[in-house]
């Protein structure tokens, strides 16, 4: 049986940096309430004429590199994503055509927070039987795009991003296991009203950005964060303690510190960016991941165990031999 290995990974933040002091000028709030209720100090905003295909393409390119492999050895890429640059095509497809890699299977997977681990478990299927080689396997958004500034509850915390990996076939894992669940009931604690079928022209103008009940995603993302990992551990008869690295979706400070203390991990072992990324949606997983690898952290041979929550709610673990 196949299994499937990272190769590479690379992330790629947009230039334009916001600050809280920067907030403090748009919305009534001060700098010390960010920090203490969500650990963020500054998030990155994509320009004004950057799309979600440009900030995956720059991820991309540098996780082919850390590869050592060229665009033409991909042949399968999948990209998750809730801020696609069109309706259609996908994003995945016109990353395909910017990396120039025709040919093989390339699509979005909306997952929202969750979209990476959501499309690592299906690049692993595909590597695992045999129905691709090499795969690129992005989380990319534009999250503040969906963003309503005037709301002081949601807009501190985003900002953009894209993270990618590139998956190769291997003889040993790699990819131990990936598990992934989702619970349509919690739709209204997290979601954007406005959208295609149900139409753009809604009677409020912030049906199109981001509405959350804060305070009950929050439970909701640590109970569940602790759950799957223990889930996932169990499963392979393992325990935090065989973990070298956790790499939680990069939601909330508090939310990545509750979720070490319910699960007895210490949190230097926990990898944490929130502080200058915010959260990146799909990104945040990826770009955590290649933070911690090019920073010399993350070993090869070590233990990592990755974590999506998002919108839906969505959720998944992947547990993944380095
Ligand atoms: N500055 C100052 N005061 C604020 C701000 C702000 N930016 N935002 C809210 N407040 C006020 C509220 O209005 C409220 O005031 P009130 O008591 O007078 O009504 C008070 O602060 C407390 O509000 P809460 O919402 O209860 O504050 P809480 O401690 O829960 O923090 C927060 C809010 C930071 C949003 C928190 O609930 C949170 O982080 N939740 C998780 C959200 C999250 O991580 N979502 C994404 C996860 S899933 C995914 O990534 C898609």
């Amino acid at each position: 049986m196949n299994y499937a290995r990272i190769v590479g990974t690379g992330g790629y933040l947009p230039e334009k940096v916001l600050t809280n002091a920067d907030l403090e000028q748009l919305i009534d709030t001060t700098a010390d309430w960010i920090v203490e209720r969500t650990g963020v100090e500054e998030r990155h905003i994509a320009a004004p004429d950057e799309t979600t295909c440009d900030l995956a393409e720059k991820a991309s390119r540098l996780a082919l590199q850390a590869a050592g492999l060229e665009p033409a050895d991909i042949d399968l890429i999948i990209l998750g994503t809730t801020t696609p640059d069109h309706v259609f095509p996908s994003v995945a497809t016109q990353l395909q055509h910017r990396l120039g890699c025709y040919g093989g299977p390339a699509f979005d997977v909306q997952a929202v927070c969750t979209g990476f681990v959501y499309a690592l478990d299906i690049a692993n299927r595909f590597i695992r039987t045999d129905a691709a080689k090499r795969a690129l396997v992005v989380g990319a958004d534009t999250f503040t795009r969906i963003i309503n500034w005037k709301d002081r509850g949601t807009c501190i915390l985003f900002g953009d991003g894209a993270g990618a990996v590139v998956l190769e076939a291997a003889d040993e894992p790699g990819i131990i296991d990936c598990q992934l669940g989702a619970d349509g009931r919690y739709k209204k604690l997290l979601w954007v009203p406005a959208g295609v079928s149900s139409g753009y022209e809604q009677t409020r103008e912030e049906a199109a950005f981001v509405e959350m009940r804060g305070s009950e995603v929050f439970k909701v993302a640590v109970t569940t964060l602790k759950d799957i990992a223990e889930r996932i551990l169990s499963a392979h008869q393992m325990t935090v303690a065989d973990v070298d690295w956790l790499i939680p979706h990069q939601a909330n400070r508090r939310i990545l510190a509750a979720t070490a203390k319910r699960l007895g991990l210490p949190e230097e072992r926990m990898v944490d960016c929130v502080r200058t990324h915010g959260n990146t949606s799909a990104a945040s997983v990826p770009l955590a991941l290649d933070v911690a690898v090019r920073d010399g952290r993350i070993q090869r041979g070590q233990t990592l165990l990755l974590e999506g929550f998002g919108g839906g709610f969505t959720w998944g673990a992947a547990l993944v031999k380095y």
